[in-house]
């Protein structure tokens, strides 16, 4: 089987485009993260490895190197929603992959969106008012949404983009007369919605989810429900009201505390039954991040959910927090990617067999 690791192409490459536009999600390649998982591939065992860029050539390529299978790692290459641009270029090529779909892609990376199926499903999340761009200035104190959501609420606020990434342009609004300004700027910069929220005092974690098909020590395990992992708090400065971007500062060991069995059982227990609630009522296939902070009646809300968390091979320099804790549950970084690759083919094999028989055909063959 030839696989293909696909990474966020550049814009202004040369053929990569027809016309340059905006990225009001930041724009990063994810190259190296698509190295280190391209090496584990060949580690575990897979001989036609490639690398490939996320443009416009994408399904050229494909068909070039005469590719299987793709696992995306890529948060795209320009305009909206481009979290889901490749998955819907792979659906329309008929090439299966890890990652999510495109509707998926798209719902997770909205934060507003996601937040809206978590209300329906009466998941707590930070309240929030979502800024629509386009609407002239945001005027709290004439927003009848606003003075619904938050009530005599005076601040602390987080104003952040709708789509972002590694905390930028995520800010700390003390007063409600200071938000009007900050949510132009966001706006500015990001040339979108913008969200204003409840800013959440307490703790903060994150917990991983997949599919129930995972590997420790190489060998395979199937599970009867999403398999949880990496639930980790995030350790904040004592004045650092927002987690810093790891642009700016990498994600170290200091900055990452493993949750322990034993004396963190119930912020555990919680964090795990959050991860595994939103896998499967969001029909999710593929990893997923919970971002998770504690509010001021002592109450574990979601942030967010990351549809492509950060799988960098872990060093001391810079940790993956989804490689924060494989050990404990006997599992290496290749186990990770085995795991990953493992739950999507038998998923394809058990439930979207019509859509993989140019893959059944490569085990028939003598
Ligand atoms: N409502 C909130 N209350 C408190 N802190 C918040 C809130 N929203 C965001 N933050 C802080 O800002 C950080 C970044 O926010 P969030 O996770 O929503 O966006 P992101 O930029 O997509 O993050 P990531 O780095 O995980 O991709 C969080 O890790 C948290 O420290
Ligand atoms: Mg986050």
């Amino acid at each position: 089987m030839r696989i293909a690791v696909i990474y966020g192409g550049d814009k202004t490459a040369e053929g990569a485009v027809i016309n340059q536009t905006y990225n009001p999600r930041s724009w990063k390649s994810y190259q190296t993260v698509a190295e280190d998982i391209a090496g584990a591939l060949r580690r575990i065992g897979f001989r036609h490895v490639h690398l490939m860029s996320e443009d416009m050539q994408l399904g050229n390529r494909l068909a070039e190197s005469g590719i299987h299978m793709a696992w995306l790692n890529t948060g795209g290459v320009q305009g909206l929603n481009p979290m889901a641009h490749a998955a819907a270029m792979l659906e329309m090529c008929g090439i299966p992959y890890v990652g999510h779909d495109p509707l998926s892609a798209g719902m997770l990376d909205n934060k507003h969106v996601f937040k809206r199926e978590l209300q329906a499903l009466d998941i707590p999340n930070a309240p929030f008012v979502l800024c629509h761009y386009g609407s002239g200035p945001f005027r709290p104190e004439a927003d009848i949404r606003f003075k619904r959501i938050f009530g005599d609420y005076a601040g602390p606020f987080v104003v952040k983009p709708v789509s972002g990434r590694a905390s930028l342009h995520v800010h700390l609004v003390g007063r409600t007369s200071d938000l009007s300004d900050a949510v132009a700027e966001v706006q500015r910069a990001t040339d979108n919605h913008v969200l204003v929220e409840r800013f959440l005092p307490g703790r903060e974690f994150c917990i991983a989810a997949c599919g129930p098909v995972t590997a420790h020590g190489g060998k395979l395990r199937r599970h009867h429900e999403p398999f949880v992992f990496a639930a980790v708090e995030r350790i904040l400065a004592p004045n650092e009201m927002i987690f810093t971007s790891m642009d700016v500062r990498p994600i170290t060991l200091d900055r990452v505390r493993r949750l322990d069995p034993v004396s963190d059982a119930c912020h555990l227990s919680t964090l795990e039954k959050l991860a595994r609630k939103v896998y499967r009522e969001l029909n999710l296939e593929s990893l997923i991040r919970l971002d998770v902070r504690i509010d001021s009646d002592g109450v574990m809300e979601i942030l967010e959910c990351n549809p492509k968390p950060d799988l960098k091979f872990p060093t001391p320099e810079r940790l993956s927090l989804v490689c924060a804790n494989l050990a404990a549950h006997g599992m290496g970084y290749d186990d990770l990617i085995l795991s990953l690759i493992a739950d999507r083919i038998d998923l394809l094999l058990s439930q979207r067999r019509r859509a993989v028989t140019h893959l059944t055909a490569l085990l028939d063959r003598p």
